[in-house]
């Protein structure tokens, strides 16, 4: 290829690649055993495509949410109070943490190895609700709510799943025939959920003020559960621009190296 053909082939392939990676991720769509779902809600979410962020104040209204509603039910096992402070955490300071932490009571043994309750430290993991799978299971009509830490990535769909699974409650329809203590769903794979409806309008008072519709309830919350899923992904997404800024600056670089080393040679 001579000289002068290079840039421009090279400055092609950057702006295809930026287009593929721009490419926001197609909805996905659940799929019941036999019955089908309607296509999952189409949502958009502040920290999707390659420069995404989170929101910090959607990331901390969603975890009110988590805190006042989701986790009498639900555990984070993999979730530690530290994780909402520094850089990829949800904007608090370490003494916020510190207070958020000490507000939960957690089992241990002290020092003569007696079972004692203590306020929870920023090191711990997210307090459970239940002690075991049994006392979850007792407590929730024989279903176990699932761990949230990773739901996110463990789901189909994942973002615009939970969203929909979280605003898809409906009346059952005509002629279906629920199973007791389950709830009808639009996105719940066979339709019938053993959680019943989690949120409401106004399930709870905002901190910063934001009005509490169902719609801004499940879009914070889910916000949250996606950052709990991968905490570190902005900082992924910060180095990966940063190395393609450093690859089509060296691009440049060496094609002007090049262009002086065969100048004379050429003609
Ligand atoms: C009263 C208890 C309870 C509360 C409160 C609750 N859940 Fe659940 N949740 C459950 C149970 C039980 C299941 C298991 C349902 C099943 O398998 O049929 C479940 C399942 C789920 C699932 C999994 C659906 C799937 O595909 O398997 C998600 C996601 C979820 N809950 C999110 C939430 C969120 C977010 C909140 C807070 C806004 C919340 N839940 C509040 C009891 C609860």
């Amino acid at each position: 290829m001579r000289p002068r053909r290079v840039l421009p082939a090279l400055l092609a392939g950057a702006v295809i690649a930026a287009a593929v990676l721009a490419q926001p991720a197609r909805p996905a769509t659940a799929q019941a055993a036999g019955e089908e779902a309607p296509p999952l809600p189409d949502v958009s979410w502040s920290f999707e495509g390659p420069f995404g962020t989170f929101d910090r104040a959607a990331l901390q209204r969603g975890f009110q949410i988590y805190t006042e509603i989701c986790s009498a039910c639900h555990s984070m096992n993999l979730v530690t109070y530290d994780d909402l402070a520094g850089p990829s955490g949800l904007g608090y300071t370490e003494a916020e943490v510190k207070a958020i932490a000490a507000q939960k009571q957690i089992a241990d043994i002290d020092k003569n190895g007696q079972p004692i309750q203590r306020p929870a430290r920023p090191s711990d993991h997210f307090v459970a609700p239940f002690p075991n799978e049994s006392a979850a299971r007792t407590a929730n009509n024989g279903a176990v709510p699932p761990d949230l830490s990773d739901m996110i990535k463990a789901r189909d769909g994942g973002a615009r799943y939970v969203y929909g699974i979280l605003t898809g409650f409906r009346d059952a329809p005509k002629g279906v025939e629920m199973r007791s203590g389950m709830n009808y769903n639009l996105y719940f794979p066979g339709h019938q959920i053993a959680m019943p409806q989690p949120l409401q309008d106004n399930s709870v008072q905002y901190a910063d003020g934001t009005k509490a519709t169902l719609d801004q309830e499940a879009h914070d919350v889910v916000t949250f559960l996606t950052w709990a899923a991968d905490p570190t992904t902005e900082e992924r997404k910060r180095t990966g621009a940063k190395v393609i800024l450093f690859l089509l600056a060296m691009t440049g670089v060496l094609y002007g190296a090049k262009r002086r080393v065969w100048s004379d040679i050429e003609h």
